[in-house]
Parts: C-alpha cells; sequence; structure tokens
C-alpha cells in the first residue's frame, strides 16, 4: 500500500538531516551567504560553484561590500560562471538592502521578491533556509521528485502547471523544517532521483510514498518540452598583438546591456568580417588562421574561426584597449574566448602558438 504525499516531510528531512552533504553556506547560514550561494547555483553545478562562492565571500563578506564593490572585481570573482546579469542583479539588490532594508536581507518572502535577481525560488529559498519561513523553493529537483512521486506527466516548463505544483509543495512544508524540507527534496534530486538514468529508488526514504519507486515510467518523468531552438551565429574572433619590444594585446568593451554586457573580450564580428580590422583602425603586418571553437549560451550559439593578427603599434579607438602582459590578469573575459585567451601570455611574452 503506497503512503499518502502529504506525509513525505517527516521521512524527508530526518533523511536529509542524516545525508546532507557539507556545504559552506550550509555550515553557516546566514542570511547573505544563502543568498549568493542560490544565486551561484542557479545554472551552475555545485562542485563547480564552490571555488567560486569561497573567492566571493572572502573579497565580499558583507552585503555592504558587495553594494560598493567596483564592477571589474565583481565580474572577475564572477569570471567563467556566466550569466552575468546574475551578479549585476546581486550588486543592484545589495544597493537596495542598503538603501530600503537598513543593511539586512529581508525576512518576508514577498519583500525579496521585490530585489532585483531574486524570483520565486531564489525568494522561496532564502526564506525558509535562512529565516525559517514556511515556504517553498521548487526548482528543476523538485520539479522531478513530485512529477516521479505523482506519476505526473504535464509538461514540467508549463507555467500553470508550476504554479500548482508550487501550491501543493507549499502545502507539504512542515512548520519549524522548513530549510530542511526544501534541501532534502534538492539533496534528493541531486542525489537519488537522478534524472534521465534510473533514478536509485532502493535508497529512497520516500519509495513507500511514490507511484513509479523502481518502474521504468520513473525514467520518463518529467515530461519537458523541447526548449526553443537556439540562433546560431558564425563569428571571426581576432588575437591582435602589436609587435612592440613589450608587446600588447588589443580588447574590447561590449555594450552596457545584452548578451555579456559591459565585459570585456577580444574583438570579434559576425562573419563575413571582411573590412572590419579597417574600420578598428588596425594596422596589420600579417594574419593567421587560429582553430575554431564553439560556445553556447542559453538562446544563441556561437561558433568561431580565431584569427591571429600582428600590427603595428596604434591608438585604440574607443571602446577598445591596449593591454600589456602585466596588466592582462586584471580584465575578467568570458569563458567563449578562452580557446584564444588561454594563448595570450604566451603571444605578449614573445612566444610563437600554433
Ligand atoms: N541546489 C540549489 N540550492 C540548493 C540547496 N540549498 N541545497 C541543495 N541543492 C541545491
Amino acid at each position: 500500500m503506497k503512503q499518502p504525499i502529504t506525509e513525505i516531510a517527516k521521512p524527508l528531512v530526518a533523511w536529509y538531516k542524516l545525508h546532507e552533504r557539507t556545504f559552506p553556506w550550509r555550515e553557516n547560514p546566514s542570511p547573505y551567504r544563502v543568498w549568493v550561494s542560490e544565486i551561484m547555483l542557479q545554472q551552475t553545478r555545485i562542485e563547480a560553484a564552490l571555488p567560486y562562492f569561497h573567492r566571493f565571500m572572502e573579497a565580499l563578506p558583507t552585503i555592504k561590500d558587495l553594494a560598493n564593490a567596483d564592477e571589474d572585481l565583481l565580474l572577475k570573482l564572477w569570471e567563467g560562471l556566466g550569466y552575468y546579469s546574475r551578479v549585476r542583479n546581486l550588486q543592484k539588490a545589495a544597493k537596495r538592502v542598503m538603501e530600503e532594508f537598513g543593511g539586512e536581507l529581508p525576512d518576508d518572502y514577498e519583500k525579496l521578491l521585490t530585489l532585483n535577481g531574486i524570483g520565486e525560488y531564489t525568494a522561496g529559498a532564502i526564506a525558509s533556509i535562512a529565516f525559517g519561513k514556511r515556504v517553498a523553493a521548487v526548482d528543476g529537483n523538485v520539479l522531478r521528485v513530485m512529477a516521479r512521486l505523482l506519476d505526473d506527466d504535464t509538461d514540467v516548463m508549463d507555467t500553470k502547471h508550476r504554479k500548482q505544483l508550487t501550491k501543493l509543495v507549499n502545502e507539504l512544508v512542515p512548520e519549524g523544517y522548513a530549510g530542511e524540507f526544501n534541501q532534502g527534496i534538492m539533496e534528493l534530486g541531486e542525489t537519488i532521483c537522478l534524472p534521465n538514468a534510473m533514478p536509485r529508488c532502493l535508497e529512497c526514504p520516500l519509495k513507500d510514498y511514490c507511484a513509479v519507486a523502481g518502474l521504468e515510467r520513473a525514467r520518463e518523468l518529467p515530461v519537458r518540452s523541447a526548449p526553443k531552438q537556439r540562433r546560431v551565429e558564425q563569428r571571426m574572433v581576432f588575437t591582435i598583438i602589436t609587435d612592440e619590444k613589450t608587446p600588447r594585446v588589443l580588447l574590447h568593451r561590449r555594450e552596457k546591456n545584452g548578451l555579456l554586457g559591459g565585459m570585456w573580450e577580444l574583438p570579434n564580428a559576425l562573419l563575413p568580417a571582411n573590412s572590419v580590422l579597417e574600420d578598428w583602425g588596425i594596422p596589420v603586418i600579417s594574419t593567421k588562421p587560429l582553430s575554431t571553437a564553439k560556445h553556447i549560451f542559453s538562446h544563441v550559439e556561437w561558433q568561431l574561426q580565431g584569427t591571429l593578427v600582428k600590427a603595428k603599434s596604434f591608438t585604440p579607438k574607443d571602446g577598445f584597449q591596449l593591454v600589456l602582459a602585466t596588466e592582462w590578469e586584471q580584465y575578467a573575459l568570458p569563458t567563449a574566448f578562452k580557446t584564444y585567451s588561454k594563448n595570450i601570455p604566451m603571444l605578449l611574452n614573445g612566444e610563437e602558438i600554433q
């Protein structure tokens, strides 16, 4: 006989207390640390986020430090994590917390929702984990666990369905253990109720409550409609190095708004990129093709072709900057350019690359 899912809180919280993994935001779950960790964990795996979290907390230990941080430092701390609007929103919200909430994150779900970059999931996570408020935090893990518990094949991309499910989960969150319950479902989704491959139902504390425990059917859930096709852009990426005694490399600052807004990048252009070097005023000595690369963003795929350009010394146009080897480390370049940027320190030292 299956047990009713209205009763899952007790076994789930008990299991979580025994099996929770140790993370720095769990050892010291201050509202600020929970907030930053939840923002980092959106679109980033826990193991990948950990070193970033440590570095971030060391550089900016308080909300006030975050509010006052220099933009270049912020981007540097986020370099490699991607989705840079996350860190911009963090700072915008930190400024508002300083101005409107006396420097403390509000403990109220609705007030949290008014802050930049804090949606229903993050507001629920902060309110429950840091403040013990009885509110759900529904992420992809929770959607998967619930779809399986209920044998529900409704499309989890459907907003109406998510709303209904959030309402249900809100009713399941137990008084006094909201943070443990929410993190327990997430932890279950990350370690037991795994996506795609057969979940580890034998080890699951909720198998007696689950409609599909141990069945092939579990693999088919949740049902998720195909995401929209990404636009493909073919771009030429230029590594432009001066032939001075101390060579410099040309960087370009992207427009403030849009993809990778305000970040430094290697100059690049949509193909065919016939006259861009001329347009940018580069006194070209020689060019050499470099390798191809690919980078996938949420809505665009960049197919990249590299070109190494040797140029005479010149004065860069607005938005461009020539950077010395000694200054190179200060610039946060998006991961999309790594294939080419990883060779730049060698080039600046006068070494040849292939
Ligand atoms: N994924 C995102 N936030 C999490 C949390 N607090 N616990 C477990 N997994 C998570």
